[in-house]
């Protein structure tokens, strides 16, 4: 059956762009090899707009806007980079780098760290807040896996992982403001866990060293993300056959 989608033309960094009605800002750039900075949204899982690192300017909007659940329209014209945007960045990274502790000479996953990579391509060199360091429990009850808030950074990949791929919803959130944290069933430690099947995929999404399993080499992580094609593949299937 012949796929029907709405083709719309707008511009992305003063360069003339088609692309389908309903994708996002961050998808149609990726398609078009223009890179956005994006730290919660990882393809193949729901993006929620949790970070605000892959903000953008769009001509006549006041303020920018997330690229990953900002849907392009007919016309729409998009500044991806540009000094405002670099500072706003920065100023994220430096907030969310600021509320928990990110020491990297210390982590277990200095150097496979995707929080880490982002911060020194935004050029993130310092911090000019003063650090919260809270010493939150570690949970190494779980005999696979190990979790460690004071690295967490509130993505939510984990979460979605878990409920929309692996059917678990092990993970959620609790907590408000900078007492907001993940809790596994109700708040249950993980390894009285009654719902985690200890699939990992948890582990495999997580962008730093929140969630981590043990024996694992974190180079090997990233390398166990072939679960998440699947469901963008489905999702792309049920939108061409609507
Ligand atoms: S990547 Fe868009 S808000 Fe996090």
């Amino acid at each position: 059956m012949a796929q029907k989608f709405e083709i719309v033309t707008l511009k992305i960094d003063g360069k003339d762009i088609g692309a389908r009605g309903g994708e996002t800002i961050l998808d149609v750039a990726k398609e078009n090899n223009i890179w956005i900075p994006a730290l919660c949204h990882l393809e193949g899982l729901t993006p929620v707009g949790a970070c605000r690192l892959c903000i953008v300017e769009i001509k006549n909007y006041r303020n920018p806007l997330p690229a990953c659940v900002t849907k392009v329209f007919e016309g729409m014209d998009i500044i991806t980079h540009s000094e405002k945007l670099s500072h706003y960045r920065r100023l994220i990274m430096e907030l969310i780098l600021s509320e928990r502790t990110h020491i990297c000479a210390v982590c277990s996953v200095n150097g496979y760290c995707e929080l880490q990579e982002l911060a020194q391509k935004l050029g993130v060199d310092n911090i000019r807040f003063p650090m919260l360091l809270n010493r939150l429990p570690v949970d190494s009850s779980h005999k696979r896996f190990v979790r460690d808030d004071n690295r967490c950074i509130l993505c939510g990949r984990c979460v979605r992982a878990c409920t929309e791929i692996e059917g678990a919803h092990t993970w959620d959130f609790m907590g408000r403001g900078l007492n907001a944290r993940l809790t596994c069933d109700l708040d249950e430690s993980w390894g009285l866990s009654q719902t985690c099947t200890g699939c990992g995929k948890c582990t495999q999404v997580c962008p730093t060293g929140a969630l981590i399993e043990k024996g694992i080499p974190p180079s090997q992580r990233r390398n166990k993300r072939d679960f998440l094609p699947y469901l963008t593949k489905m999702r792309k299937g049920e939108e061409d056959n609507e």
